[in-house]
């Protein structure tokens, strides 16, 4: 790194050491001047590693989790360490300010160079995952994900983010990011695929570079991720497999790992997936052989959230393997203590070499000695007025070019864009006004559910910036999300698509958009049948089969997942006054674009028939005109039959809800809620990955029944199902015994219900062990239920106190042998 940013963050150093921190990767040192300057930086480790015992090296290579660690705990044992995950916030405030971030960083810090509990002094680091700005922090300047990122096809922009990114967490007190994701990303049923750049690792290796010198530069630590193959594995499966040769895994995955090094990348994360059905965070060859020792990193590895306890014989808070394989900081939410002791004993009996304990602590220290924190003062020393740094004037029109770059144009047919300011626009879909969604996951909370426009003080929505631009010229805008009018529009704009997910629930069975549920296409069809000339805005984290929309519009824009500045969209979308452009289309298609839902020949496979190759992307001097008859039958029909209610999340068109008998019912957010009394709550655990599974606890009063339900806005045909011998299945286990009734039930449009009551069920089961049950459809049938007009197909309620943690609710037409199936006569 290049020591600018150092120098006004180093309040106490003296001129020498100035020199040394900045000095590694200053190529234009000469080369025994940097020579000597790296010795002297080696010697000034070995004589911090030389004055440190076993216990605090091993609380140098540990990292927790903020919500687990106290400044007290820092004190204690010296954690190297904190991270905030996703939706963690300084004391559990969403809405922390600026400065209450920097308080907290502050007491983190102090506490680390406090030796008087035995710790070793050595400056703690926090990390986060600012990956589209600092995503975590209300009211921080969010940019486009990276999938928008590359399709702007502009490395230097990606470096101008990310040294705004660094900026912007700099400002809250955090030393450290962990971005870029440098994935290549081959399968986009992939829920991470909106965190690549592309497919293509040309683009990948071309950005990795310069984002991290945008970030480093400042001071800020920055980390590849996820080492390796991430991208690669089979059906797009989150944490799965990639089946690759060695040679192929580096060449198809490893190039922005390269780039990333050369620009002197400091960390790298370790990858949760497998390589050749091996857990990654205990594979020797990738971690110390190829990324160490080939690749020439010497910075550390840290392992990602509980990667280790992944590893076979491993646990989150023991794994042997993972260190000797190369893991040098482990990422440890909440099981850090246990670790400690763990590690500090597996050294004593010899199951990790002290010598590479010695090395791990040695990598970590040239980070926090080259990224100048070994000298650097207290967090809210090195800024000087944090809030103003937040959400700058320049950071935002910076997010707002890079979306204007980012929209790739597909269809415009008759030239219909750009649009004249001076009309009628009505715009319509479900992510018009949603602030939330527009950003995707990874936006203030892990998923990125549970935000409203509120949480965006700095931000726009598209219709905002629709609505800006359009009255400014003398015309009108008007929302309407459901696509209501009273007068003719001249023209419509419908922006809609995916809804915000993070990692793994986001992986999907085929590329098809709303499969089954076709409402989006309704209401495009709806507009076109009424002579209203349509504009598609697609808000979408991966490319998707959409034929049926493409045909249903006169033009079609991909906006990706644009961020907090949804003013960039009208900015490309309408001319000035005149009629003329104000900024032309240049995004251009940086993965491949689907003519199907699925491969054809090989559903593990991605797909192999492209509508619109990489690179692709209409502009204003194109006169393509794109035929209205793309096939629209689906290859993926016989997988999709099921229907999912609950997988990971929530399924669309499946919203879950809480609700007793006085109140409206309320929406389960982010995994989480609580009915008003209390006596019903939801909350989000870890079943296979985190946050995979729902915990639910009644603590209802005999005779008044609290219910949760998942439900769709339109009713939902499952007579199919029932042909098909289809049945209500729950994987479940049961955490606290019913003292009272509870009932299961699908419900058909209030009266119209099945009831069943399965206390003696559930009560037969032993706590805490997994089990599936299924009700048969023409059992339910049987009940009452009305199987063409199904809007809640699961309804659990109990009076009483009862607790339960469900993985999965779906009506599946293949019931295993291991099912307990329930039909009560
Ligand atoms: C993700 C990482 C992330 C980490 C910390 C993990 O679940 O895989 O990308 O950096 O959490 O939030
Ligand atoms: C019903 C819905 C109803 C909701 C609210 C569900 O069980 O299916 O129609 O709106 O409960 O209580």
């Amino acid at each position: 790194m290049k020591n600018m940013k150092a120098i006004v963050r180093l309040g106490t150093l003296t001129a020498v050491a100035i020199a040394i921190a900045g000095c590694m990767s200053d190529k234009t040192l000469p080369k025994d001047t940097a020579n000597s300057m790296a010795l002297t930086q080696e010697n000034r480790i070995n004589a911090i590693l030389a004055n440190m015992t076993l216990e605090q090296k091993i609380g140098q290579m540990i990292q927790g989790e903020i919500k687990h660690v106290s400044p007290e705990d820092v004190r204690q044992y010296g954690l190297g360490s904190i991270l905030n995950g996703g939706g963690s916030f300084p004391f559990n405030n969403k809405h922390a300010s600026p400065a209450q971030w920097l308080e907290l960083a502050d007491a983190y810090f102090e506490a680390s160079i406090d030796q008087s509990g035995g710790n070793a002094g050595i400056p703690i680091s926090w990390g986060t995952d600012a990956v589209h700005g600092h995503n975590n922090v209300v009211g921080a300047t969010l940019f486009p994900h990276n999938i928008g990122l590359g399709a702007a096809n502009n490395p230097a922009l990606v470096g101008a983010i990310g040294k705004a990114t660094a900026v912007e967490v700099a400002a809250t007190g955090i030393d450290w990011i962990f971005a870029p994701t440098v994935a290549v990303v081959k399968d986009d049923r992939w829920g991470r695929t909106y965190e690549g750049y592309s497919d293509q690792a040309e683009l990948v290796a071309s950005y990795a570079g310069e984002i991290v010198h945008g970030i480093q530069d400042q001071g800020i630590v920055a980390t590849a991720k996820h080492f390796i193959g991430d991208g690669g594995t089979l059906r797009g499966v989150d944490q799965g497999d990639t089946r690759l040769t060695l040679d192929a895994l580096l060449e198809q995955h490893g190039r922005g790992y390269q780039t990333a090094i050369d620009a002197g990348v400091m960390t790298v994360m370790a990858s949760f997936n497998s390589w050749n059905g091996d857990k990654i965070h205990g594979n020797k060859t990738l971690l110390t052989d190829v990324l160490k020792n080939q690749l020439g990193f010497d910075g550390f590895v840290v392992s990602d959230w509980n990667g280790i306890g992944q590893v076979p014989g491993c646990t989150n808070d023991s794994c042997p393997q993972a260190i000797n394989a190369g893991i040098d900081m482990v990422m440890v939410p909440d099981d850090w203590r246990a670790l400690h002791n763990n590690m500090v004993r597996e050294v004593e009996t010899g199951l990790i070499p002290i010598a590479r304990i010695d090395d791990a602590v040695r990598r970590i220290l040239r980070v926090k000695l080259r990224s100048g924190l070994l000298d650097a003062v207290k967090p809210s020393l090195r800024v000087a007025n944090s809030s103003a740094l937040i959400a700058s004037e320049a950071h935002r029109l910076l997010a707002r070019q890079a979306v204007r770059q980012s929209l790739v144009l597909l269809k415009n047919n008759s030239g219909l864009l750009p649009l004249h300011p001076h009309q009628q626009v009505l715009v319509a879909g479900s992510g018009a006004n949603d602030i939330g969604q527009q950003n995707g996951g990874w936006t203030i909370t892990w998923q990125g559910t549970g935000n409203s426009n509120d949480d965006f003080p700095q931000g726009t929505s598209i219709f905002q910036g629709i609505s800006d631009v359009v009255v400014e010229a003398g015309g009108k805008a008007i929302l309407s999300e459901s696509g209501q009018f009273q007068n003719k529009p001249d023209v419509a704009v419908v922006v809609f698509g995916e809804k915000p997910y993070a990692e793994g629930l986001g992986d999907v069975p085929s590329l098809a958009w709303q499969q089954g549920h076709k409402t989006d296409l309704k209401l495009l069809q709806s507009l076109q049948q009424a002579k209203i000339p349509v504009v598609a805005v697609l808000l979408t984290g991966r490319p998707m089969w959409v034929n049926a929309e493409l045909n249903a519009s006169d033009a079609f824009v991909v906006a990706w997942l644009p961020g907090s500045e949804g003013a960039g969209v009208a900015d490309v979308l309408f001319s000035d006054s005149d009629g003329k452009a104000r900024y032309d289309f240049r995004g251009r298609l940086s993965f491949d674009w689907p003519a199907i839902d699925l491969n054809t020949d090989n559903h593990d496979a991605p797909i192999n028939q492209q509508l619109f190759p990489l690179g692709y992307g209409l502009d204003y001097s194109s006169k393509h005109q794109l035929a209205n008859n793309l096939n629209e039958t689906p290859v993926g029909k016989v997988e999709n039959v099921d229907k999912v209610v609950f997988h990971r999340s929530s399924k669309a068109p499946w919203g879950m809800l809480i609700a007793d008998a006085q109140n409206p019912p309320q929406m389960v957010e982010a995994g989480r809620a609580e009915l008003a009394s209390g006596k019903l709550s939801v909350i989000a655990v870890d079943f296979k990955v985190q946050e995979d599974a729902r915990q639910l606890t009644w603590k209802s009063q005999i005779g008044s029944f609290n219910k949760v339900f998942w439900q769709s806005d339109s009713p939902v045909d499952f007579t199919e199902l029932r042909d098909m011998d289809g049945a209500l299945s729950l994987k479940m286990r049961v955490d606290e015994a019913a003292t009272s009734k509870v009932i299961l039930q699908m419900d058909c449009g209030l009266p119209c219900t099945a009831a069943i009551d399965i206390t003696s069920i559930v009560n037969s089961f032993s706590i805490g062990e997994w089990v599936q049950i299924a009700v048969p459809m023409a059992c339910l049938e049987s009940a009452g239920a009305a199987l063409s007009k199904i809007d809640s197909p699961l309804v659990l309620s109990a009076d009483g106190h009862f607790k339960m943690t469900l993985s999965e609710a779906a009506v599946i037409t293949n019931v295993p042998a291991e099912a307990l199936l329930i039909c009560p006569s």
